[in-house]
């Protein structure tokens, strides 16, 4: 990536390629890269630190954009440590630059810095504009976008915002894989929960000309602009994107499995689109993205100990923290004397926000028999009429 995103606006992010589990969760094989931007103007802005894991390259990155100069402001867009952890050390290393946040950023300060900031605070709120000469920022608050002291910053002179978390993915910043898939696995699971407050910066956004995005994580993105915003629109309004049907399935000892294959099967042969999901194999947070894409969800899982089987458990348990909503589902349970499966899944499915449960419920009493294949063939049936 060319690191002068624009003329004196210099990349100075740091990439984490070891780093296995991000936010202590999501399996990362691409790792991550914290974003940091650096304005040289007749002041001098630095916009948000980096990570602990990449302090030393970071202030390396830092003086090498600054030369001769120093900062005279560092912009907090977000406390969350992965962008905030080296304040504390900028703040020791340039101690006449002053630190730009909102009312609730400086809340938070202190619950992670002992440095007293009472002289050096710059205290933004919606609107408010930071001249540096040629280039100005303009402040837009982001509350709950996924933390609340979050804002972005829109650079005039440019047309640039700075959004903070929002539009990164994981990934290095020149890992060469497609933006989608790893954009909608960090947005379903870290901000999925807050659509609304998505949606309100939404609406902000549309009234700025915006030719580049500058994300806290992953790539810069500067062309086809309204296709990422498009994303996000849809991923925080919980509408699927394309048309299509998740199987996920919990099997103990490979039945539901068949039964899971033998619906996906049956949904192909009516010309559907699929994806199977064994979910003692798949990362949640994987599912879950899945389930945020297409518009349909088939669930199949074993009675165990009169419960539901723990992968199907978690995974409706993540569905249902992550808000996820407006989504059509079929549903097989298998049990051999007392399937609980299917009442469990439906109580979960009830307890979130409109989600339709096609009949028939499929039940499968151990092995799959001929009755069974019929009865997914009519569940097939049900959830491609749905998707019509
Ligand atoms: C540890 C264990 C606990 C089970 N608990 C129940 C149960 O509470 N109720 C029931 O109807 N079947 C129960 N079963 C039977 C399973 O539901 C049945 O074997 C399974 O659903 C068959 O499908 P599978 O091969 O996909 O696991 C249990 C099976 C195991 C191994
Ligand atoms: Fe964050
Ligand atoms: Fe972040």
């Amino acid at each position: 990536m060319d690191k002068n995103i624009a003329e004196n606006i210099v990349y100075i992010g740091c990439d984490d390629p070891s780093l296995d589990l991000f936010e202590g969760q999501y399996p990362l094989t691409g790792g991550v890269s914290y974003n940091s931007y650096v304005i040289l103007d007749e002041k001098v802005a630095v916009l948000d630190t980096a990570d602990g894991r990449v302090s030393e390259q970071w202030f390396e990155n830092l003086k090498a954009a600054l030369g001769t100069r120093t900062p005279d402001y560092l912009i907090v867009s977000h406390m969350e440590p992965d962008h905030a952890r080296n304040i504390g050390r900028f703040l020791e290393a340039y101690p006449a630059a002053k630190i730009v946040g909102n009312a609730k950023t400086f809340t938070l300060f202190p619950q992670y810095f002992s440095e007293d900031i009472s002289e050096r605070k710059v205290l933004v709120k919606e609107g408010d504009e930071l001249s540096l000469g040629a280039h100005t920022l303009v402040f837009v608050m982001a509350p709950m976008v996924h933390w609340p002291e979050v804002m972005m910053a829109y650079e005039k002179k440019e047309k640039i915002l700075f959004s903070a978390d929002a539009f990164g993915k994981f990934g290095t910043i020149n890992f060469a894989e497609d933006w989608t898939d790893e954009a909608r696995r960090y947005y379903c699971n870290i901000v999925g929960k807050y659509g609304p407050s998505v949606q309100t910066v939404l609406k902000k956004a549309a009234g700025l000309d915006i030719a580049t995005i500058c994300p806290l994580h992953g790539p810069v993105l500067k062309e086809n602009l309204g296709y990422y915003i498009g994303k996000y629109d849809l991923w925080s309004r919980y509408e699927p994107e394309e048309k299509g049907v998740v199987v996920a399935y919990a099997s103990i000892h490979g039945n539901t499995a068949q039964a899971a294959r033998i619906l996906r099967d049956q949904l192909e042969a009516r010309g559907e689109r699929t994806v199977l999901l064994d979910l003692a194999r798949t990362d949640v947070a994987q599912a879950v993205a899945e389930v945020f894409r297409f518009d349909r969800l088939a669930l199949a899982c074993s009675t165990y100990d009169a419960n539901l089987f723990p992968c199907m458990q978690d995974f409706l348990s993540h569905l249902k923290a992550k808000a996820v909503q407006n989504r059509t589902v079929g549903i097989v349970e298998n049990g051999s004397w007392a399937p609980a499966a299917g009442r469990l899944m439906s109580e979960m499915l009830a307890s979130m926000k409109n989600m339709t449960v096609v009949e028939p419920l499929v039940t499968v009493r151990g092995a799959v028999k001929e009755d069974t294949v019929q009865a997914l063939g009519a569940l097939a049936d049900a959830l491609h009429a749905a998707g019509k």
